[in-house]
């Protein structure tokens, strides 16, 4: 089981499908091969969206899915807390559909390497410190924005009119408020998203140097 010393946190952020699961999910299926699948875990910062069970569906698709507000960060904090002392959390299931959490949580025990994935993860200090290294996906925006189109129609339940009228209105400004300039703090930056093969060689190099220290 992982001690205070061993357990190694890595943030990734950027804006919203800029390739932040893709590249964290190739690190992840990479180090388990060579550390063991036990090794390491991968947590999303969209599980800690606020429980909005007591709104109706009509209030919870005007929330701004954009702002810190909508984020429970004190929970996530908890957690990454409560793995670096090596005991077990329950993270919430969400669902983009219901707009809420779902009523059951998943388990994630103590991990040598811990990886979250999330857009306004580097906005907030206690996460921030949490971190061993932090990364930042710099990828286009008129990229992203190709990407979550087909992603949110494909796999999120949405129209295409409501994908553009809710980038426009919060998706875009929340970027250019609060995304963008948390880039500051990251460790690394990197560009062309997701399937930067030299940028994940160096990550996964790094992380094994961490996890082994
Ligand atoms: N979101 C939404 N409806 C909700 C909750 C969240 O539309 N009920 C949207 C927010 O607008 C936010 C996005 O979900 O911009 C966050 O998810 P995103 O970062 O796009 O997902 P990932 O799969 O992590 O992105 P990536 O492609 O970078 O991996």
């Amino acid at each position: 089981m992982a001690n205070q010393q061993q357990c190694v946190i890595i943030g990734i952020a950027g804006a919203s499908a800029s390739g932040k699961s893709l590249i964290a999910r190739t690190i992840c299926d990479d180090l388990r091969q060579d550390m063991g699948t036990d090794q390491i875990a991968m947590i999303t910062e969209d599980c800690y969206y606020k429980d909005q069970g007591h709104l109706s569906m009509e209030e919870r698709v005007k929330t701004n899915y954009d702002h810190p507000n909508a984020l429970d960060h004190k929970l996530l904090c908890r957690h990454l807390e409560q793995l670096r002392a090596g005991e077990s959390c329950e993270v919430p299931v969400y669902s983009y559909v219901e707009h809420t959490r779902m009523p059951q949580t998943t388990k994630v025990t103590p991990k040598r390497v811990i990886i979250i994935e999330g857009i306004l993860l580097l906005t907030d200090p206690k996460l921030r410190e949490q971190m061993h290294a932090s990364i930042f996906m710099d990828t286009p925006l008129d990229i992203c924005l190709l990407r979550r189109l087909r992603r949110d129609v494909e796999e999120r339940g949405r129209t295409m009119d409501s994908v553009l009228e809710q980038y426009k209105q919060t998706v875009r400004p929340m970027f250019l408020q609060f995304i963008e300039p948390s880039k500051q703090h990251a460790d690394l930056i990197v560009p062309r998203g997701g399937k930067n093969r030299i940028a994940i060689d160096f990550l996964k190099a790094k992380i094994r140097q961490l996890a082994s220290d």
